[in-house]
């Protein structure tokens, strides 16, 4: 597996990918791959002819005390994942690498980002926009492939490939879980072993609103009340938000009439965990 570590380098690779007429997917990653990470890199290469999954841990979508200097990272363990799912090459920037010094170009967003997780990462998604933005520029791909764990990120990197008219097909793909039902996240890692129970808390009161909307309930706030007062019959979790908004536009709904997101973000212990699912009445 090629790691490519400069701009100088992987672009005349991916010339010649062009010249070839090959079609290119491209998965952003920050690194540290699971089996979640995997199932975006294998769909892409049943889809392209090249796939080139970047890994980097950007700085500018963490907050000031969020956790860049210990999120975990292993490039020689993602090497081989990538190997074996097939993708062509792993871009690995360095921070320098992606970020002049006096850099001051960023891409921001409005509407999208301020609910749900921009609530509490107010700087979160700018960052995001930001290198998912440069990544496009740098690799051009024809499909990128983003996971519904991130159910905000997807819903704001398809807004922003609308609104600034990348020629990028956006793929959604769907959440992978542990046989116990949590789903995987390089997070997890920062889990005790009593906070790694406790965690199933997430996904286990997800699925009291999802049952109460197949039986029919349609009443939004009697959904949410539900899933918060299950989240906290769990000593060890702190819940950020529970919110139940419209697929696409991320605004808060009262009525289940459309499509819906219901999503969470939970701390348990100091780790930050989110999980979703959406509904289609
Ligand atoms: P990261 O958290 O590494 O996730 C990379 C991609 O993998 C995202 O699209 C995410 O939604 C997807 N993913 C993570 N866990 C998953 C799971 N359990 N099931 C399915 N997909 C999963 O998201 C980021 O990195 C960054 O914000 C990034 C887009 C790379 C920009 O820096």
């Amino acid at each position: 597996m090629q790691i490519i570590k400069t701009i100088e380098e992987l672009r005349p690779i991916l010339k010649e990918f062009r010249r070839q007429g090959l079609r290119v997917g491209l998965v952003p990653t920050m690194g540290y791959l699971h089996e979640g990470h995997k199932s975006l890199i294998v769909k892409a290469v049943s889809e392209n002819d090249r796939v080139i999954v970047s890994d980097f841990v950007n700085p500018t979508q963490f907050g000031v005390n969020e956790d860049l200097s210990s999120y975990p990272r292993d490039i020689e363990r993602d090497a081989a994942l990538c190997e074996e799912a097939g993708a062509a090459l792993i871009f690995h920037p360095e921070p320098e690498e992606m970020y002049f010094p006096d850099n001051c170009t960023f891409v921001d967003m409005d509407q999208l980002t301020k609910g749900l997780c921009g609530k509490t990462r107010p700087t979160h998604f700018r960052g995001v926009c930001t290198v998912v933005s440069k990544l496009f520029h740098i690799v051009m791909p024809d499909r990128a492939y983003f996971g519904q764990k991130d159910a905000q990120q997807l819903a704001v990197i398809r807004r922003m490939v609308r609104d600034l008219n990348f020629d990028i097909t956006i793929v959604g793909c769907p959440i992978v879980r542990e046989a116990d039902g949590l789903a995987m996240s390089s997070r997890n890692t920062y889990l005790s072993p009593e906070e790694r129970k406790a965690a199933l808390i997430l996904h286990k009161s997800l699925q009291i609103g999802e049952e109460m909307m197949r039986a029919g309930e349609r009443d939004a706030l009697k959904i949410k009340t539900a899933i918060q007062a299950n989240m906290e019959t769990e000593v060890l979790a702190r819940v950020d938000y529970v919110e139940i908004v419209d697929a696409d536009s991320l605004e808060q709904v009262t009525i289940i009439e459309k499509p819906v997101l219901t999503a969470t973000a939970v701390y348990i212990g100091n780790t930050r965990l989110i999980d979703n699912f959406t509904y289609e009445p």
